[in-house]
């Protein structure tokens, strides 16, 4: 029985989890064709309450159709979308744990045919493609500003669902981080040009949202080092050391940091590149994701003693539905598929991976 501090409960704004490891946000496009959850989706997040307590984030879900339009991702912008998200949420709730949104926008990365079919165009700050893409066209001051405002109600739509809290995908080369980054911001107006106006994309997105639904309910998550879909300016750390100060100053609940050694979700090898700002920068709560194993998971969480730290794992979780009772038990984990992470709408490799027999017999004699 694992008693470490990674099993002692701590505070995230208003929730209070039983332990320090959650399930990081994954995109797995098991929404249907217009971007409303379904039941496979209630399915899967049930199957990872399996320990009361725990706290779990969803997919990143697009705020608006002109957000990416990228196909069986998630949405969070009308009523239908809301009362599947509902359903899931009222499900993790009955099972004593929480659940926060993901919200976000893809910028250039947003699927083009899709795009255009529901009547926007691939935009992004600057037009500067990822590698291998489309040239996207510069934003306007209008559709940043309408943009900033698909955030508020994506927001309040996820309050109205019943989510615990809402997370800004800020990391991955999403639309926030291409304003974040030189490497896809090269604007000369107040959206470019300078820290300050890099950061202001995040700091509008993220004053608005606190001031409709609370900054205690609202979380960021930054991926400063990764080089994944042709991020990463030269020196991340001014850049995120304002957007960390922005943030703080608006006092929301915490920042969700994604450590060098993944890219994605690919781990590679970065000796030299480290959080260790982050920690300086942000006082509150911090979550971390990135490559982490139980021992990992238990020396970061104790490293930090003095401030409250949650891990929250990703592929593991996908392959082990009942992840915290096999750390707590000191079990071995099952092999995730890789091949499954993204396939549209399949079971498979979804809510199919085996419970540990100990977990299932503890059930039965409870
Ligand atoms: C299938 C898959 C989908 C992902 N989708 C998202 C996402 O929607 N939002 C996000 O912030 N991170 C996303 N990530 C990154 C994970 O949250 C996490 O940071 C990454 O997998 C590293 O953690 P791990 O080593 O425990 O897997 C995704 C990762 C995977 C494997």
């Amino acid at each position: 029985m694992d008693t470490s501090r990674l099993f002692q409960p701590m505070k995230l704004g208003k929730v209070e989890v039983a332990h320090r490891i959650g399930l990081a946000p994954m995109s797995r496009f098991r929404a249907d064709d217009d971007h409303i959850p379904t039941p496979l989706m209630k399915e899967y997040f049930s199957q990872r309450t399996a320990v009361p307590g725990t706290l779990l984030f969803t997919d990143v879900n697009l705020v608006s159709p002109a957000a990416g339009a990228v196909p069986n991702a998630p949405g969070i912008w009308n009523k239908e979308q809301i009362a599947a998200w509902k359903e899931i949420i009222d499900e993790v709730h009955r099972k004593g744990c929480f659940i926060f949104g993901q919200i976000g926008a893809f910028g250039r990365l947003g699927n083009p045919e899709s795009l255009e079919k529901a009547g926007h165009k691939l935009t992004a700050p600057s037009p500067i493609a990822r590698e291998g893409a489309l040239v996207p066209q510069s934003m306007t001051i209008e559709e940043i500003k309408q943009m900033v405002q698909d955030f508020v109600k994506a927001a309040q739509n996820a309050i109205e669902a019943g989510f615990d809290g809402v997370e800004f995908d800020g990391d991955n080369g999403l639309l926030i981080d291409q304003f974040t980054q030189d490497i896809s911001n090269q604007r000369n107006d107040e959206y470019g040009g300078s820290i300050e106006n890099r950061s202001r994309f995040t700091y509008e997105i993220a004053k608005a949202v606190a001031d409709a639904i609370g900054p205690e309910r609202v979380g960021h998550r930054i991926s400063p080092w990764s080089r994944f879909n042709s991020m990463r300016m030269k020196d991340p750390i001014p850049q995120f050391t304002d957007v960390i100060n922005k943030l703080s100053s608006i006092g929301i609940a915490y920042i969700h940091l994604i450590e060098p050694r993944i890219w994605g979700d690919v781990l590679v090898d970065t000796s030299i590149e480290s959080l260790d700002f982050a920690f300086e920068a942000w006082k509150g709560p911090i979550l971390i994701a990135g490559g982490y194993t139980p021992e990992l998971a238990r020396k970061v969480v104790e490293d930090h003693g003095d401030r409250d730290v949650l891990v929250t794992f990703g592929r593991p979780f996908i392959a082990n539905p009942d992840l915290i009772y096999r750390v707590k038990k000191g079990l071995e984990f099952n092999h995730y598929d890789r091949p499954t992470f993204y396939t549209a709408q399949e079971p498979r490799g979804y809510i199919d991976y085996p419970f540990s027999s100990e977990y299932s017999a503890s059930i039965e004699s409870s």
